[in-house]
Formats: C-alpha cells, sequence, structure tokens
C-alpha cells in the first residue's frame, strides 16, 4: 500500500511525487484498485487513473466515490475477469465504445469503477456522438475537454502494493489548475462537444476558475453559431440536473450569466443577489436539517423562481421534466398570483385551505426566495401549520351538529389538530 499524504500547494512543485497523492486514496480503494491492476497486468494491459479523479487528487478532493480508469486494451475481455475473480457488479456495458460501469458489491461500499478504452474520437458534425476508434493514451487525453481534466497516472502493482508512474499532464492542467484557469484543448472542441460548455460552467463555478482568453474567445465564436441548441433535450437536461447538484447551483447561473449562456439555457434565467442569498438560506436550512425536502427539486424551483409566465411555460414546453419538477415549476407560478393576498387572508383554517393544494417543495421555494410578511407566513404555514393538519375540518363540524356561521368558523379554527404529518388527512376514512 501507498503511504504519505500531501496538498495541491505541495504537488504544485515541478518534481512532485504522484505516489503521494494517490496515497490520499482510503486503504480499501487502494487494495481494490490494486487488484483491478494485477489482474489488467496478467493481461498485458496497461491502466490509467484519468480525467477528473486525478485533477480531483490533486486538488486533496476526495475521488473516492467514481473511479474513471483508461485502459489500453480489450475492456470486455478485462470486464468479464474482474467479475469473475472482484466482488464487483456490472452495471453497464457499451461494447462499441469499450466501455463498462461496474459497483462495488462489499468493500469499499458502492464504488463506482468505470472502465474505458483509450481512444480517438472523430466527430463528423457538430454535437453528434463521435466516431471512435482505439488509441494509445497520448490520443486519449488529447480528445478530452479540458487541460485540467487531460490528465493521467499509469497504475502498476508489484508484491501486490499499488504504485504509479509520472504524472501524464500534456497540456499543463497541473499550471492551469494552479492559476485557476480553464482551457480547452483545440480551437473545434465546443463545435464537437457543446456539452462541454456546460460542463466548463460547473467547473469554472465548483473551482473558480476563470477562462483564459483563447478558450474565451472559442466559447463567443461557438454561441454564436449556436451549437448548443444543436444538442437534444435530454442532454442538455441531464447537464442541469448535474447543475442541480453542484455545491452551489446558483454560482454556476452566475457563470452562466458572465459567459452569456444562460438565455440559451433558458430564456429568462439569470443570476441576481437575491437569488445568491436565497440560495444560501436554503442551504443553512438544509445543512441544519430544518427542511428534508429534496435539494435537487428546491433548487430547481429556486433557480427558475423569476421567470415570468410566458418564460415559464416555454421552458415545460421545451423541457421534458419529471413530473414533480414541471409541478413544481407550474405550482410556483400559481403560487406567484396567490401571494398578493395571502397577508389578507384572516383566519389560519382559510390560509390551510389555500395553500393545502400545494407541495411542500413549491412553498419552501416562495418561503426562501422572497423575504416578505406573505412569504412569511407561507414558511409559517409549511413548516408549522402543516405538520399539524387539523383533526377536524368545517365540514367534519358540520357533521357533528355546528351549524354554518361564525360559530363554525370559531370551532374550525381552534380545532384540536393531529401531529402527523399532512397525508393523515387522506386516510383517516372520512
Ligand atoms: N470528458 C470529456 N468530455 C466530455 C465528458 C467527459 O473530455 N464531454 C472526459 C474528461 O476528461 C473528464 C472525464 O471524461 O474528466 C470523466 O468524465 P466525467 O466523469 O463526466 O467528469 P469529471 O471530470 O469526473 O467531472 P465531475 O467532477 O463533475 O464528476
Amino acid at each position: 500500500m501507498l503511504v504519505g499524504s500531501g496538498s495541491f500547494a505541495q504537488h504544485c512543485s515541478p518534481a512532485y511525487d504522484v505516489s503521494m497523492v494517490v496515497s490520499e486514496l482510503s486503504t480499501d480503494v487502494q487494495r481494490l484498485l490494486a487488484a483491478i491492476v494485477a489482474i489488467a497486468q496478467a493481461q498485458h494491459i496497461r491502466i490509467f487513473l484519468v480525467g477528473g479523479g486525478v485533477r480531483d487528487l490533486l486538488l486533496g478532493v476526495d475521488a473516492g466515490r467514481d473511479i474513471d480508469l483508461a485502459v489500453e486494451g480489450d475492456v470486455s475481455a478485462l470486464t468479464a475477469t474482474l467479475l469473475t475473480q472482484l466482488p464487483l457488479r456490472l452495471v453497464a456495458q457499451h461494447t462499441s465504445f469499450g466501455t463498462a460501469t461496474l459497483i462495488t458489491n462489499g468493500s469499499p461500499a458502492r464504488l463506482v469503477i468505470d472502465l474505458a478504452r483509450t481512444r480517438v474520437e472523430h466527430y463528423p458534425q457538430p454535437a453528434v456522438l463521435p466516431e471512435i476508434s482505439p488509441a494509445p493514451l497520448a490520443e486519449d487525453l488529447v480528445r478530452r475537454d479540458f487541460s485540467i481534466n487531460a490528465l493521467a497516472i499509469e497504475l502498476f502493482v508489484d508484491n501486490e502494493i499499488l504504485h504509479t508512474g509520472e504524472l501524464i499532464d500534456p497540456f499543463g492542467g497541473v499550471r492551469d489548475l494552479a492559476a485557476r484557469q480553464l482551457r480547452i484543448l483545440h480551437p473545434q472542441s465546443f463545435r464537437d462537444d457543446p456539452t462541454r460548455i456546460l460542463r466548463g460552467l460547473r467547473l469554472a463555478a465548483r473551482l473558480d476558475l476563470q477562462l483564459v482568453p483563447t478558450t474565451a474567445a472559442v466559447l463567443s465564436d461557438a454561441l454564436a453559431a449556436e451549437y448548443l441548441g444543436l444538442l437534444s433535450v435530454e442532454r442538455i437536461q441531464n447537464e442541469l440536473c448535474l447543475m442541480l447538484g453542484e455545491p452551489s447551483p446558483a454560482a454556476v447561473v452566475q457563470r452562466a450569466d458572465t459567459w452569456r449562456v444562460s438565455s440559451a439555457l433558458a430564456p429568462g434565467l439569470h443570476w441576481s443577489p437575491a437569488l445568491a442569498e436565497a440560495e444560501l438560506r436554503l442551504q443553512h436550512a438544509l445543512a441544519t436539517g430544518q427542511i428534508t425536502t429534496s435539494a435537487n427539486l428546491l433548487f430547481a424551483g429556486l433557480l427558475t423562481y423569476s421567470l415570468n409566465a410566458a418564460a415559464r411555460t416555454a421552458f415545460l414546453q421545451h423541457y421534458r421534466l419529471p413530473t414533480e419538477f414541471s409541478r413544481l415549476v407550474v405550482e410556483i407560478g400559481a403560487l406567484h398570483e396567490l401571494l398578493p393576498r395571502i397577508m389578507a387572508i384572516k383566519y389560519e383554517s382559510a390560509l390551510e385551505q389555500s395553500l393545502r393544494p400545494f407541495s411542500d417543495a413549491a412553498l419552501l421555494v416562495v418561503h426562501y426566495a422572497e423575504q416578505t410578511p406573505a412569504s412569511d407566513r407561507i414558511g409559517h404555514y409549511v413548516q408549522k401549520l402543516r405538520p399539524l393538519a387539523p383533526l377536524l375540518d368545517g365540514r367534519d363540524l358540520q357533521r357533528l351538529g355546528v351549524s354554518p356561521g361564525p360559530q363554525l368558523r370559531r370551532a374550525a379554527r381552534y380545532a384540536p389538530r393531529c401531529t402527523a404529518r399532512w397525508p393523515c388527512r387522506n386516510t383517516r376514512g372520512g
């Protein structure tokens, strides 16, 4: 097993020891890698840690949940042996692309291993999937998106101990990482694969990177040529989902504004200080366990919050969103219309009736997006009142003989409340 530790600052020196970087992987990950590499070596296959995993290791970020391995050899044959000899399960395999995704059965728990045959790519047209052919690692790095992702470390095993080769960094990825710069590898990059624009946004926001001038110029040409518009809805949707999983989705939108990409994603989408503040409030509520609704859903609501009715409709028509997301966008629109009337609602029972149809997510988004008495009241309702759904409503009381009028309103307002969550109303059987 490798030993030692180190920080990125140390590794920026020209002669740093890459084995120190890999030693930062947990012991059980190193053990699994050693076993995989030993099997590859027995088949005379060279194997490399590659891409964002190397980048993250250099930054000292835990890359332990998803490991990309570039394989100079037959991925299908290697996969077949790995599956028979190691506690791994096959998740997906594309023989024509020479890729396989495996997941651990035991320790380390649920680690995903992506194997990919080293290859060159040829894009016959903009934004289509590439034609590929096997090639050595050096050519495989050339087909990648950014210098900071075109990094590799060869892995070896000797006496069951994992060893590393030199860091392979043909485009100055380490230099760019240290200088916080984002650089594409060739002028056709965004034309070949416009998703790289969106990948770049995420990386730039996450790692606080600036575009180098040459890449900024290529981006500007790519936007003018509208290459993003050539991508399928599914591919953009996939990137939007990844954006929601970033530490700060609002920071991604801020970059999208700076790069002039926002309107290509959704007309009307833009960053504002209010959005950043709302995101901070939401992050805090999630981190402290005040709310447990899906973070992705809430961030999606927050990012689309400022869209006007027309932009919202266009957004829903363009992206075939999963039901809960499209429902959220529709509900937020309806809540916008309701907001001006919220403070005029006198009784809690009436407030409950007005807000009952809305999901927790929509109400929480409005609460965290706005800071007005009306949104505070919505927050009070969803966080305090809704969990205490009324045991008896006006109709129940009428059934019990209370006649309609002020007396019924008062009784409904002060009716005892059950402490179960909201859906208990539907299971009372009445
Ligand atoms: N890659 C690429 N072009 C793409 C997608 C991926 O060049 N359109 C390459 C990059 O070298 C990238 C690697 O494939 O590092 C792995 O892709 P992925 O796992 O999607 O990216 P990561 O860099 O690991 O990003 P993240 O940290 O967001 O998981």
